[in-house]
């Protein structure tokens, strides 16, 4: 990368107009926050423009750009935060870029000031506003390429819009260069019907802009310093200003509003949902499957509808995710079949696992190859070894269960005394009868045998018969004698006198 170009992010802003209490480039659209998809974009416009990666690779798999903006300190991306400034941070901090603080925000063209020490003596600044998230870096790579042509002191990436309401517009002179770019509010009527906007990403070469910001004052509805004023600034000191139209106006949509945001959310799903399909997953019902930005799948994998796959899941191939299904975080080797109405979060499932319908399976699970787990089961952080089998309403956790054994309906590790967790070790082949308790912690041997109902408390050797529950009492007659008892006229009720007698003698 040329380390005369910085790209700038501006994500200061409160985003008043989304009405919440979070600043607006911490929403998220596809699964990530607007500023990481503004803040991978910019990382991957190196690569792209050098044809490492894969055209739409910034956001399509974006891991590669993010590992580019790690590996490589010179790409500057300086993003200017400011509106809960320390978690913006921390978002773009981990994808390799610097931050500028910005207190209070001023404005656009404030917050590029802000910027200016960590900028340093870059030549070229590529600026992004951080709620432009479908912002692709072969867009940002091609106004790279148009800046340096045009030989101009700022190129602006400007977009055609039916409906241009609410945007900076282009004011272009006779010979196709830009004289200004004008503000909605600040629009007259004649200008209204101007319908390219300014999508306020800008290629500038910084020493034309530094003196121009300087000189741009608080004069609009916001007392604020608009980076936009500069434009007009830059044209009466007669430097070339251009302005080039976005191929998909659609990029360089802004998420104002949380309407606009629900549409941005829906493109990026849309986009994703494209990815997977081409990448050989079927899907029943597309248009109802939740993907987020970074999941993977392998080919001939079939989701059903109304599933949700968030996070950093990854799905090998030929597995199958049953309708109504959640899964997080979690990776399925190939073969794995999810039954529907599962809620399965940060595991790992090894080929050949069935599990469901109706399984939740959360904490660093882990089944082996060929384990099942059935309907109404919960499994926390636990291990279930190879072909174990746990198919109706059992809860596991912190338990280590060992190939080939069979859990029986309804078991429970008790894992919790009140103050903290307790293992429950179970060997390979064990046989757990139904409706036993394990009372944590526990160990049973391979190849034992527990007796249905049983509560254990103590460890069970291998190879032997535990039975720890009391024994059937059978009273014959019983329930005949009852029935008839109750059948018979009813008795005079008890008088009260009988129960202050009887107090005194409880003691
Ligand atoms: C801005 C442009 C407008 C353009 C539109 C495109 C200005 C004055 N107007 O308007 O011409 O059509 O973007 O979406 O620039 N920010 C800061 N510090 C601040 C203020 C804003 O960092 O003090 C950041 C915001 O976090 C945001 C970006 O700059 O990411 C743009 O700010 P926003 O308030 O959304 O500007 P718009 O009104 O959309
Ligand atoms: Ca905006």
């Amino acid at each position: 990368m040329n380390a005369d170009l910085v790209m700038v992010v501006l994500a200061a802003g409160k985003g008043t107009r989304l009405k919440s209490a979070r600043a607006k480039v911490l929403h998220r659209a596809g699964g990530l926050t607007l500023v990481e998809h503004v803040v991978r974009a910019c990382g991957a416009v190196d690569a792209v423009a050098e044809g490492r990666l894969a055209a739409g690779a910034g956001l399509s798999r974006p891991a590669p750009a993010r590992e580019e903006g790690r590996r490589k300190a010179s790409p500057a991306v300086v993003v200017v935060v400011g509106h809960q400034g320390e978690d913006v941070r921390s978002v773009v901090e981990m994808l390799g870029a610097r931050t500028a603080l910005q207190e209070p925000q001023n404005g656009t063209g404030h917050a590029m000031q802000v910027a200016r020490e960590a900028i340093g003596d870059a030549r070229t600044a590529l600026v992004v506003p951080g709620d432009a998230p479908l912002i692709r870096a072969e867009t940002l790579a091609a106004l790279l390429r148009a800046h340096a042509e045009g030989a101009a002191a700022c190129t602006i990436l400007s977009a055609k819009l039916a409906d241009p309401g609410g945007y900076g517009r282009i004011v272009r002179k006779d010979d196709g260069s830009v004289a200004a770019i004008l503000e909605d509010k600040a629009l007259l009527p004649s200008q209204r019907s101007i319908n390219e906007i300014n999508s306020s990403i800008y290629c500038f070469d910084l020493a034309k802009l530094w003196p121009c910001l300087d000189e741009v004052k608080p004069e609009n509805v916001h007392r604020e310093l608009y980076l936009t004023d500069a434009i007009a600034l830059l044209d009466r000191g007669g430097e070339r200003v251009l302005a080039q139209v976005a191929a998909d106006a659609g990029e360089v949509l802004g998420c104002n509003t949380r309407t606009e945001l629900a549409e941005v959310d829906r493109l990026f799903r849309e986009r994703k949902r494209a990815a997977l399909l081409a990448a050989g997953v079927s899907m029943l019902l597309p248009e109802t499957t939740l993907v987020d930005a970074d999941v993977e799948a392998g080919p001939d994998t079939t989701i059903e509808p109304n599933v949700q796959l968030l996070g950093r899941t990854r799905l090998g191939a030929g597995c199958s995710v049953g309708t109504g299904s959640v899964i997080s975080d979690s990776v399925f080797e190939d073969g794995v079949t999810v039954k529907p109405y599962c809620i399965i979060s940060n595991c790992r499932l090894r080929s050949g696992v069935v599990v469901g319908p109706f399984a939740h399976l959360r904490d660093g699970a882990e089944l082996k190859h060929g384990a099942r787990v059935g309907n109404f089961v919960e499994v926390k952080k636990s291990t279930l070894g190879e072909g174990v089998k746990a198919m109706h309403l059992s809860y596991l956790g912190d338990a280590t269960i060992g190939a080939s054994t069979n859990v029986g309906a309804g078991t429970i590790t008790c894992n919790y005394d009140g103050v903290r967790k307790n293992p429950t070790e179970i060997g390979e082949r064990v046989f757990v009868g139904s409706g036993t308790e394990l009372v944590a912690p526990v160990r049973v041997g391979s190849g034992a045998y527990i007796a249905a109902g049983s509560t254990i408390t103590e460890d069970v050797p291998g190879d032997a018969l535990a039975v720890a529950r009391a024994r059937q009492a059978v009273k014959h007659g019983w329930a005949a004698s009852r029935r008839a008892k109750l059948a018979a006229p009813a008795e005079q009720p008890a008088k009260p006198a009988r129960r202050t007698r009887k107090r005194p003698r409880r003691k």
